[in-house]
């Protein structure tokens, strides 16, 4: 039963001024979410997805959703629902080649050790088949997102009784990036091939280049780096996106912090201000050992990050590329359709409350029969910012929008133009976020994981969550947004190089336990089988299945009861209908998704299993409780919650999720 269907839902609120019209709509049955769906079963999923088996009439849907969802726990395990199976791969610290020590539970392994094995904090994460669409061997890559020191490092480095060092600061570089690593199905199991010429680790010190608008910029340029043509590394490497021409992006998130200074002093530039870069040290601690992470010393470093970052993962020895026509922004995944003309269109969100929704439109062309051509086709384009408007109504969660492109002659909203605040093209990508301020961009509630509909070519997006906002609007309808919500759109004409689009919610994520009740309780398609907060992690899988994982407050006390762990929940597009598919271990997120060709194992990740994050027994001071009381997921009982990959099938043989 849908928490809006309760009578006990209060008539007023003094935060959001359309709040009456939308109860009102939700207890007339009318809900937001069926007023959009109604005529919008047409215009939104048209017969697309009637073809491809998703129900064509709302009231008898064919089931896209087979499997029984498994309830909300806090147990520091896997929970898959019955009839599957799961295995785990591919940890922290496991081997990717012959030379590769191994990985040591007291962490003492070395930076050189890390080098040559997986990295940490697994997000992100594409399987590329080996040969002809093959189900049983690819190449499994992810990204590594960060570290956790209380882990990560022996004990007392956090405390200082550990002396820090250039090679904690190396060793915490190497734990940063991607991995490729060769996997094949052997008896049923998934197993990493060593060694293989794909395996391959891409960290902090690995040499890339810059392309696009802003390389060789005056911005771009250091001193190891003179003219701004190569960067060193990538860094915060969060969601992924992958390319139909055969290749990867991994995408740059919280670069900022990991730039400080030792000098003492706040010298840092509006451009360092708005990203977020530290006023004197960073949590990272690199500057003290590595003087391009002190940004008194090296201000342009940081401008060398925060972008997406283009991988051939077939050819080891390939050059990083780094793509600054996507703009710079804290990247959270990149997902790529095709414009009617065939350009290809990249739709990115930039993750911070108040922050903004991106698409990339190339210049060129993509040519199914012009691999070579297709190559370069992230090189150029032009990069748009999302304004998210009320539409018809206001306060009924959906609305119209349009995209403002971000080039010199675009206007800004105080009579001036993007070219005159931030000069030529690479100065404003540079200056993305602030380019994105500059034309009035829609503030939103964190945007994460953008996946792109495969039939209907409709785009959605996780809006994570935002306790800070207070201001609100049709798109980010709730003050103090604890949950977070999933909106849609869907292009003009079809066409993701359009100008313009229409969108709603299609989930607003909330809790009927919640004090204030009314729109904290969530949106009909939530209830008590279902409750999660902050969806994050989002992909559509081949058959039109939403995978929604989240990364958020795992309390499972107060207005978090009855949510338990981070998780992850299976949507059908049509009915909205939303399934909880898995639970995670203890203080994990579940992020990256992946699948076979045939959908018969799907790969996701559980990072940072073991953070105290919103845990009620969160030490205030290390090492005040062992770092390993709260998870020892996934070896034997005590040992060190290592981030891994987890593999599910089903045990009939069958797709997962059916
Ligand atoms: Fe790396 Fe926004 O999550
Ligand atoms: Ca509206
Ligand atoms: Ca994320």
């Amino acid at each position: 039963m849908s928490a809006f269907d309760s009578e006990d839902i209060p008539t007023n609120t003094t935060a959001n001024p359309h709040f009456n019209e939308i109860v009102e709509s939700v207890r007339s049955r009318r809900g937001f979410l069926k007023t959009g769906l109604g005529l919008g079963a047409v215009s939104f999923f048209g017969a697309g997805l009637v073809a491809c088996g998703g129900g064509g009439d709302d009231d008898t849907p064919e089931a896209k959703l087979g499997f029984t969802a498994v309830a909300a726990n806090t147990l520091d395990t896997i929970t898959v629902p019955a009839g599957y199976k799961h295995a785990v791969f591919c940890k922290w610290g496991d081997p990717l080649f012959a030379n590769s020590p191994a990985w040591k539970p007291d962490a003492t392994n070395t930076a050189a050790d890390q080098a040559l094995q997986f990295g940490d904090n697994h997000d992100g994460m594409h399987f590329f088949p080996l040969g002809n669409d093959s189900s049983t061997e690819g190449l499994l890559v992810m990204n590594h997102e960060y570290i956790n020191p209380e882990f990560f490092f022996t004990p007392g480095v956090q405390s200082g009784a550990t002396p820090w060092s250039l090679e904690s600061v190396r060793k915490g570089q190497h734990a940063h990036g991607v991995s490729v690593a060769h996997v094949r199905l052997v008896n049923g199991n998934w197993q990493v091939v060593i060694p293989s010429a794909y395996n391959r680790r891409i960290h902090l010190n690995t040499p890339m280049a810059l392309t696009g608008p802003a390389r060789s910029h005056a911005l771009m340029r250091t001193s190891a780096d003179p003219a701004g043509e190569g960067s060193l590394g990538t860094v915060n490497n969060c969601g992924n996106g992958y390319t139909m021409w055969g290749t990867y992006l991994t995408c740059e998130e919280n670069f900022n912090g990991y730039f400080g200074t030792t000098s003492g002093a706040d010298t840092r530039n509006a451009n360092m201000r708005r990203y977020g870069v530290s006023a004197t040290t960073s949590g990272y601690r690199w500057e003290e050992f590595d003087a391009r992470f002190d940004y008194a010393k090296e201000p342009n470093e940081a401008n060398r990050m925060g972008w997406i970052v283009e991988i051939d993962p077939f050819d080891a020895a390939s050059v990083p590329k780094k793509r600054t026509a996507l703009g710079r922004i804290k990247h959270e995944n990149a997902a790529q359709t095709l414009a009617a003309d065939k350009r290809v269109v990249v739709y990115m969100g930039d993750d911070q409350a108040n922050d903004y929704v991106y698409k990339f439109v190339s210049d060129g062309k993509y040519d199914a029969a012009n691999a070579a051509g297709n190559r370069n086709l992230l090189e150029s384009g032009t990069l748009y910012v999302a304004k998210f408007g009320a539409g018809a109504a206001v306060g009924d969660m959906m609305g119209t929008g349009t995209w403002t492109a971000l080039v010199p002659a675009t206007p800004t909203t105080d009579g001036s133009t993007l070219g005159a605040k931030f000069g030529d093209l690479g100065g404003i990508l540079v200056n993305t976020r602030l380019a994105g301020d500059a034309v009035g961009a829609t503030k939103m509630d964190r945007p994460e994981w953008v996946t792109v509909h495969p039939e209907t070519g409709e785009a959605y997006l996780t809006l994570t969550n935002n306790s800070g906002r207070t201001a609100v609007d049709d798109a980010n309808p709730r003050p103090s947004n604890i949950y977070g919500q999933i909106i849609r759109w869907r292009e003009a004409g079809k066409d993701a190089a359009a100008l313009t689009f229409e969108w709603d919610l299609f989930v607003l994520a909330g809790n009927p336990a919640h004090t204030a009740g009314g729109l904290q309780a969530g949106s009909a398609n939530v209830n008590a089988g279902n409750l999660f907060n902050s969806p994050d992690g989002l992909a559509l899988d081949a058959d039109g299945r939403l995978w929604i994982q989240t990364d958020g407050n795992f309390s499972n006390v107060g207005n978090y009861a009855n949510m338990g762990n981070n998780q992850m929940l299976v949507a059908d597009p049509v009915t909205k209908e939303i399934r909880r598919f898995l639970v995670g271990p203890s203080g994990c997120e579940i992020t990256g998704i992946t699948w076979t060709p045939d959908q018969k194992f799907v790969f996701v990740n559980v990072q940072h299993p073991g953070e105290y994050g919103s845990h009620p027994r969160k030490p205030t001071v290390e090492p005040d409780v062992d770092p390993l009381a709260f998870s020892q997921w996934p070896d034997a009982a005590g040992g060190r919650p290592r981030p891994a990959t987890v593999v599910i099938w089903k045990e009939d043989g069958g797709k997962v999720g059916t």
